[in-house]
């Protein structure tokens, strides 16, 4: 099966063809979310949230990212994969990243890296980019700068935010990123920097103008304890699913009726 590459995203941007991406951190979902049409796949360091969790994403490690993306690369067989640099990964110096983003390409089968971006990283980018390593961008809510931040507020609301971040969008294209993640921004800014660059955006918290969406893959599930961001649908309710299914075998091993003589060897 051919794999979906930059090429035939950014081609997707040309074509206003819509870009699909979820996480994934474990090959069995892999394999479920490959097969069902997305075009890309991201291990995010939200798997410090969704997978380990932790309050944020800050305690997640290399090994850690290296080890769930090998395991999603076993059940993506189509779909595009990037791996989520985690935090102090590559902000400490551009041999610091460069090391870490070819682990990621050498070790686990992504095919790209994403980093969240502000002023400070540019540079980065392009040493990455140099390297081979295609790059994809994150700006706006970045949860990495949590406290930097102040909390998980949408940004790009004030109007000097809001040129900040046009520009900042516009020296990630100059740098060589291949994509650019916009998240919890307003939809008018969203639609401002899509339509200003090349390179595909993809939104989460960001309006339906930008280039795809991504959503954590236990959000769109309904795994996902509440409360939930705005921007998030459940496309099922998986928590209350599970939850039944679990206390349905509890019930039926107490009373004895499970195993029953189907599930039994004579
Ligand atoms: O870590 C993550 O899952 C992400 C996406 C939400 C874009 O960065």
């Amino acid at each position: 099966m051919k794999k979906v590459t930059t090429i035939d995203l950014c081609r997707m941007k040309v074509n206003g063809e819509k870009i699909v991406m979820v996480t994934a951190y474990d090959a069995a979902t892999a394999s479920i979310v490959d097969t069902a049409g997305v075009d890309a796949v991201l291990v995010g360091d939200s798997l410090g949230n969704v997978i380990q969790g932790r309050a944020n994403t800050l305690g997640v490690t290399m090994d850690e990212m290296v080890y769930h993306t090998q395991i999603v690369s076993r059940g993506v067989k189509r779909a595009f994969l990037t791996a989520d640099m985690p935090f102090m990964s590559y902000q400490g110096s551009i041999e610091d990243a460069l090391r870490n983003a070819g682990r990621f390409l050498k070790e686990s089968g992504a095919q790209a890296v994403k980093l969240e971006v502000n002023e400070q990283s540019l540079d980065t980018i392009y040493a990455i980019r140099k390297a081979g390593i295609p790059v994809m961008a994150h700006i706006g809510l970045c949860p990495q700068s949590i406290h930097a931040m102040g909390g998980y507020r949408v940004q790009g609301r004030m109007e000097g935010e809001s040129a900040r971040l046009l520009k900042l969008a516009k020296e990630i294209e100059e740098r060589g990123a291949f994509s650019l993640v916009l998240e919890s921004i307003p939809r008018k800014l969203a639609r401002e920097i899509t339509d200003s660059l090349r390179i595909p955006t993809i939104g989460i918290g960001a309006g339906t103008d930008c280039d795809g969406q991504v959503l954590v893959i236990n959000d769109l599930l309904g795994i996902s304890e509440e409360p939930l961001p705005k921007f998030v649908k459940k496309y099922a309710e998986l928590r209350k699913t599970i939850h039944k299914a679990v206390s349905d075998y509890a019930d039926e091993v107490k009373a004895g009726t499970f195993p029953a003589p189907d599930q039994s060897y004579d």
